[in-house]
């Protein structure tokens, strides 16, 4: 019977998801998604699969046993207990990492030497000598991770992060990581455009990343297709064989595309850069790179076939240029590309929300990616002529709310991180004129309260203030229109202020001190839970705890 292994997968932030369809996928069970990863069950061939295949994944580990860490002897005896000659043998070598989160232990090379030696003194007792530690590349690499007072020993068998293709040369500025261009390119639908041989534009394409990763899924080619190395490769359950069949079977599902995929950038030095990593990922006949200025971009007769996909990573002044200058950039990705490329879609990638919005475009839909430890919203539009952004001025009162909202916004949001709350009221009538309560949810979600207006303000003027407020709360709170309920809330007596005005049967859940609530924003007044109620919950949270 085929081994079973506990594997262990981490990818990108905000990207499980993505990473757990492709395991479930590849033959992986009992997926379940960690922060920053999946854990899942799986025999040789999907740890093949995933090492070669998978888009969004970084390392990929093999978990060997878990311990409770009650003092840091531990770590040594029970990296000792472990039959490491299951794994590897004397003449082989190995090397030791560790990380440590939120525990006592703070000195993770402390910990990673506490495997070492465990491991060494495990092939000494048993052989008399033990094998040699090679930092670079050993024959096996192990991995402590401690969270807490929770411990885990692993093999590496990626060795090298998978994001690492193998065509990349040297580090390229202001780069998207590989499987963050991936994830970036499921969210915008690519893999089901390629499929249609849909074209494939990026004006700002720096050092080919988002092309090239384009270029893989369009031809089907493996992401591992360029790695020369693997962690599990001087493993001694490495079976040649069974990686050569699983290798070959990927190589033979590569797929012809006929779209274009181009790319273009302001800088020569990204271009020369762009230029190496198309060839070394063997798609110079594939994709053009040229310098170009984006307000230079020039339609070429064979974009003209096909609609297709602009995808792009602009600067967003964090590291590069300077937000102020780039907002002139930000309007021109919008208002360029509906002219010169009508029908198409454009999705875009930015560590700056403010410059993300003054894209003069009505958003399809928005996702979350994080560039490193940047923070990036995915926006994603349609260049349709009816999907621009027409916008009348606000009143004065419609400012002053405006001003209002974001303050409140900008304060309470600091004090529900403090405090990890998610859901909360972030207006309640202050304006008088704006006679509104806004909660928020899960920061998916926002409830639009109206009260009652008073009998002498003519319907009129209350119907052209509550646009004002529906206009202005999804672009401040940040949240797509459709997520923005309204309530109207008359005075109502006794039940009837409980009774049903919808039939979904929506439920969502939000979380709050560790419990979770369903909540419907549709088919009642009320959503299920009172906002203002979460000192009692709490109260009766810590009342009840373990009882
Ligand atoms: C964040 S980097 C893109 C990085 C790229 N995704 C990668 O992985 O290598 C932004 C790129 O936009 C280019 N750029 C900035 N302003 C531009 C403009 N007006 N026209 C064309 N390219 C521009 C910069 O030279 C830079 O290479």
């Amino acid at each position: 019977m085929k081994e079973e292994y506990k594997l262990y997968a981490t990818c990108p932030l905000n990207t499980e998801e993505l990473l757990l369809a492709e395991i479930n996928n590849l033959g992986g069970t009992m997926g379940k998604i960690v922060p920053s990863g999946v854990s899942f069950n799986g025999d040789l061939e999907v740890v093949y699969k995933v090492s070669l295949l998978s888009r969004i994944a970084g390392k990929l580990f093999l978990e060997l046993k878990e311990f409770e860490l009650t003092d840091q002897k531990d770590i040594y005896n029970e990296a000792k207990a472990i039959e490491w000659d299951t794994h590897f043998n004397l003449e082989d070598t190995f090397a030791t990492s560790a990380a440590v989160v939120k525990s006592r232990i703070k000195n993770s090379k402390y910990a990673s030497l506490l495997v070492k030696d465990g491991i060494a003194d495990y092939f000494t007792e048993k052989y008399g000598s033990r094998p040699n530690v090679d930092p670079k590349r050993p024959s096996v690499k192990v991995h402590l991770h401690v969270s807490k007072n929770s411990a885990r020993l692993s093999l590496d068998l990626s060795g090298d992060s998978l994001h690492k293709r193998g065509y990349r040369k040297g580090n390229a500025q202001a780069a998207l990581k590989e499987n963050v261009a991936a994830a970036l390119l499921y969210r915008a639908a690519w893999p089901e455009m390629a499929k249609e041989n849909l074209n494939f534009v990026d004006p700002m394409c720096g050092s080919g990343t988002i092309l090239i990763e384009a270029a893989f899924i369009a031809t089907n080619t493996p992401a591992g297709y360029y790695r020369f190395y693997y962690g599990f490769q001087g493993w001694k359950s490495h079976n040649i064989d069974l990686w050569d069949e699983i290798f070959d079977d990927a190589e033979s599902k590569i797929v012809e595309y006929s779209g274009v995929i181009r790319g273009f950038d302001i800088d020569s030095d990204a271009i020369s850069q762009a230029t190496e990593n198309v060839r070394e990922a063997g798609f110079s006949k594939l994709i053009h790179v040229e310098k170009s200025e984006l307000s230079e971009f020039k339609v070429v007769e064979s974009m003209t076939h096909k609609t297709g996909l602009i995808c792009v990573n602009p600067p967003y002044g964090i590291r590069l240029g300077e937000v102020g200058e780039l907002k002139k950039t930000y309007i021109e990705l919008g208002e360029l590309f509906l002219d010169l490329l009508p029908g198409w879609k454009l999705s875009v990638i930015s560590g700056n929300e403010e410059l993300s919005k003054v894209i003069p475009l009505k958003i399809d839909r928005k996702n979350v990616l994080f560039n490193g430890a940047i923070k990036c919203r995915v926006s994603h539009f349609s260049l349709d002529s009816d999907k621009v952004k027409t916008i009348a001025p606000l009143s004065s009162g419609g400012e002053a709310f405006k001003n209002r909202l974001i303050k409140r916004r900008k304060h309470l949001g600091k004090w529900a991180r403090r405090q990890d709350i998610s859901s909360y009221r972030v207006y309640d009538a202050d304006l008088p004129d704006y006679n509104v309560a806004i909660d928020i949810y899960e920061d998916k979600w926002v409830t639009v309260a109206e009260y009652q207006a008073p009998k002498d303000i003519e319907d009129h003027i209350v119907a052209k203030r509550l646009n004002e407020i529906l206009r202005v709360v999804p672009e401040v709170l940040d949240i797509e229109p459709e997520r923005v309920f309204l309530k109207v809330r008359k005075r109502q007596k006794g039940v009837s202020q409980y009774s049903k005005s919808g039939n979904t049967k929506e439920f969502h859940i939000i979380k709050e001190s560790g419990a979770m609530f369903y909540v419907n924003f549709k088919d009642y007044l009320d959503t299920g839970i009172f906002l203002d109620h979460r000192p009692i919950r709490k109260r009766i949270n810590s009342e009840s705890k373990d009882k």
